[in-house]
């Protein structure tokens, strides 16, 4: 096992190509510190140039809260302008993991309420035990969500439901967030990790360049005055001059299983 670098408010452990980063506030139930995404953000942004990495997990201590928000303690006494400041760099670490072009998923244990659901859907996939619990109560605060969780909710569930949940500020359970198709699986609490890893080991036998092309894409089809189709053929011409390419199409026409060098 392998770390990275040493952070106050975070684990982090290198295994098998899986960097898992552990938010680690337990007794606050890893409620969200403004350096806390810092860290979370370097982390992400070191991982990109790290060779070994092939994937990320995003998951909390314990067995009870994935983050059960921003840490409201920490913003209670905000002015306006920190208040801005504090949505404009969280959206940059939610925008830092969205883009990572290694795959990040989010192990949701728990609560994932406030900030802490709004970091699980800037990640690619979320994967839930079933004591997990999501939700955007910020309207009891006072406040509409501001790490991008208007905007991302719509983008996974759809206008609809997105709206019933960030008006009323309710908790769904963790099948019904599979049922949203707000996560992508729901397992016991013990299978959580092994599950992120199953999807990661998979994802890391493809292609790393096609994965990153592929997750730019799929970036681009909420970006608004990007054309997405554009992007797409854009990244598929030069896919033809990457290593990756002459690997992955050698190998299926001489029968073999693709060894890839990642450029
Ligand atoms: N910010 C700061 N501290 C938080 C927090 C948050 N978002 N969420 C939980 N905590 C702290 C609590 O203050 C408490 O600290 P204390 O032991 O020093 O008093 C500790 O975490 C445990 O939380 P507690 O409320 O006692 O646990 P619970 O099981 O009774 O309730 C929740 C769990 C998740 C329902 C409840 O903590 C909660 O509603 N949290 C806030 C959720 C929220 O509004 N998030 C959006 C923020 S933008």
């Amino acid at each position: 096992m392998e770390t990275i670098a040493t952070y106050e408010n975070i684990l982090t452990d290198i295994e098998e190509g899986v960097l898992t980063i552990t938010l680690n506030r337990e007794s606050k139930l890893n409620a969200l510190t403004l350096k806390t995404l810092q860290e979370i953000r370097a982390a992400v942004v070191e991982a990109q140039a790290d060779e070994n990495i092939k994937g990320i997990i995003l998951t909390g201590s314990g067995t009870k809260a994935f983050a059960a928000g921003a840490d409201i303690s920490e913003f209670a006494h905000f002015t306006e302008d920190q208040a801005t400041r504090m949505s404009a760099d969280g959206h940059d670490v939610m925008n830092t993991i969205e883009n990572s072009e290694k795959p990040v998923i989010a192990a949701v244990n728990g609560f994932a309420l406030g900030g802490g659901c709004e970091l699980a859907m800037c990640c690619h996939m979320r994967i839930a035990s079933e004591n997990a619990k999501f939700g955007q109560p910020e309207v009891n605060l006072g406040v509409p969500p501001g790490y991008g969780g208007t905007q991302r909710m719509i983008q996974l569930v759809g206008k609809g439901k997105a709206v019933e949940l960030l008006l009323t500020g309710d908790s769904i359970d963790a099948q019904t967030a599979l049922q949203l198709g707000l996560v992508n699986h729901v397992v016991s609490l013990d299978e959580l990790l092994p599950k992120c890893r199953e999807i990661l080991a998979k994802i890391s036998t493809k292609s790393p360049v096609a994965v990153g092309k592929v997750i730019k894409c799929i970036n681009d089809f909420f970006r608004p005055n990007v054309n997405g189709m554009q992007r797409e053929i854009y990244e598929f011409g030069e896919a033809f001059i990457t290593e990756d390419f002459k690997e992955g199409t050698d190998a299926f026409l001489n029968k073999r299983k693709p060894n890839f060098p990642g450029k």
